[in-house]
């Protein structure tokens, strides 16, 4: 495996920016990004002017450096690593892609096979740990479990990911990435057993990594699931097109939280918490929703855009939008080509597929929407294809976590790298100005 890199290249800085506050100018220094992006380094700026900068919701306002993923919102570009995302989705493989997220280069044959060797033995999760889906209600959502389940697994882990005798960790972290990547996939076809009340299927360590997913999600004891070539195909080109997407708002919490010191399984199971709203990983099941409510005539296409134009009305066109993609974005004009062929291969239609599609046509001819750069993103059609494969909606989530793991990890592993400060954002006060207390006789 490679040897850890620095986190990244060291970008040239360039000429100041200027800042002038109450007649005063101060000079702060700009960073360039090897994409020619400009970042504004205020890191002085309060100690100099006693200012600080505000950006809710942080649009204009960069965490920290990256060498991992690069998106260009406004031309629809995003490259793990450099690859266009265009050419890992049809040429690469979900664990090829999560060993370049995380180690910076796409691996050779020897590596490659060393990692899958660990995934394959490190699939099980201990048997004390199937004891866990007992605690939880049958309707449990499966994201609740995998936050949980991860969190736990640090309680029989934790102690694999510790430094060698010379302080390097890239050993350790190697083998908690992959007994982490494997492991999640073993929670969440657990957890869908449990649902249902059938029994566990163990990994067959003979599959491949989403084919064996498959498995466990979908083998019965008297009757084996065998995943076409297309199906575990679409599956891992799913997985492989989630596994990173820069600071998106689960990434930043794995970071967030991994300044602290906390351990990499507490990061990655609070990212799964973050990654459960309907704004963000959760947007896939609200978009199933939504086309189910058009398709059993709750509403019509033209009433849910209607209300999804409203202002006060709180309903969205879910699965569109986004924070960086102000044109399309790309994984979802793949997803979108990945729908016909899995449903061509299956030999099903969907209606749901049809209405997304007359759903997509109406919203790109609205002024509404054009105005304001909505296009699809991933979730819109990944649902559609995951309802094709047999994925009940309320797992739909827990698969997006599956394919944003190894960015979790390639982002956890970059800040422990780089051994920054601990992240602490400031504020600007606006509730009451200093008061004396009054003691409860006297209120
Ligand atoms: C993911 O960050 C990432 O990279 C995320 C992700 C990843 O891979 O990690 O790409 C995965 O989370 C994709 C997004 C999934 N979420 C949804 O599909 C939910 C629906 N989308 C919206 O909630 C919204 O578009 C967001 C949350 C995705 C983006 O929100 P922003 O950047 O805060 O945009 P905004 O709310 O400021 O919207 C700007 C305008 C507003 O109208 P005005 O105030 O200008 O009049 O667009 C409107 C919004 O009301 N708008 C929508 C809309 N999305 C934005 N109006 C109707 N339907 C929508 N879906």
């Amino acid at each position: 495996m490679n040897t850890p890199e620095s986190a990244t290249k060291e970008s040239a800085v360039t000429q100041e920016a200027s800042l002038t506050i109450n007649d005063h100018e101060y000079k702060l220094p700009t960073t360039i990004g090897t994409e020619k992006e400009v970042g504004i380094d205020i890191a002085k700026l309060r100690a100099a002017s006693g200012c600080i900068t505000l950006d809710p919701g942080y649009g204009n306002t960069g965490s920290c450096k990256s060498a991992i993923t690069f998106i260009d919102g406004e031309k629809g570009i995003l490259r793990y690593r450099g690859y266009p995302i265009e050419q890992l989705a049809k040429q690469s493989n979900f664990t090829e892609v999560a060993q370049l997220l995380i180690w910076g280069e796409l691996p050779d044959k020897g590596q490659n096979d060393r990692f899958s060797e660990l995934l394959k033995d490190n699939a099980l999760i201990h048997e004390n740990l199937k004891h866990h889906f007992q605690g939880f209600p049958s309707t449990a959502h499966p994201m609740a479990i995998l936050s949980s389940m991860i969190n736990a697994l640090s309680c029989y882990y934790g102690d694999h990911f510790s430094p060698d005798i010379n302080g390097d960790t890239s050993k350790s972290l190697k083998l908690v990435s992959a007994l982490l990547i494997s492991k999640i996939r073993t929670i969440a076809a657990f957890s869908y057993k449990m649902g249902r009340g059938e029994p566990f299927r163990y990994p067959d360590p003979r599959r491949d990594y989403s084919a064996n997913f498959l498995h466990m999600m979908f083998s019965m004891p008297h009757d084996r699931y065998e995943a076409s070539p297309t199906i575990s195909r679409a599956l891992d080109m799913i997985f492989t097109l989630h596994a990173d997407h820069e600071q998106n708002c689960s990434t930043s919490t794995v970071r967030m939280v991994g300044s602290s010191g906390a351990n990499l399984f507490a990061s990655i199971s609070a990212g799964v918490c973050s990654l459960w709203g309907p704004l963000h990983g959760g947007a896939n099941m609200a978009v199933i929703k939504m086309l189910e409510k058009v398709h059993t005539g709750g509403k019509d296409i033209d009433e849910y855009v209607k209300l999804a134009k409203d202002k006060n009305s709180d309903v969205k066109l879910m699965g569109f939008g986004h924070r960086v993609y102000k044109n399309f974005d790309p994984r979802a004009t793949l997803l979108r080509e990945a729908c016909d062929e899995v449903f061509k291969e299956l030999n099903i239609k969907d209606p749901l597929l049809d209405i997304a599609r007359k759903l997509e046509d109406v919203a790109r001819s609205d002024s509404y929407f054009v105005d304001r750069n909505l296009y699809p993103n991933v979730d819109f059609y990944s649902g559609i294809i995951l309802r094709a494969l047999g994925v009940p909606v309320n797992l739909f989530t827990v698969l997006f976590a599956i394919g944003r793991l190894p960015g979790w990890i390639a982002h956890w592993r970059e800040s422990y790298l780089e051994g920054g400060r601990i992240s602490r954002p400031r504020q600007i006060y606006t509730g009451e100005t200093v008061r004396d207390y009054i003691p409860m006789a006297k209120r």
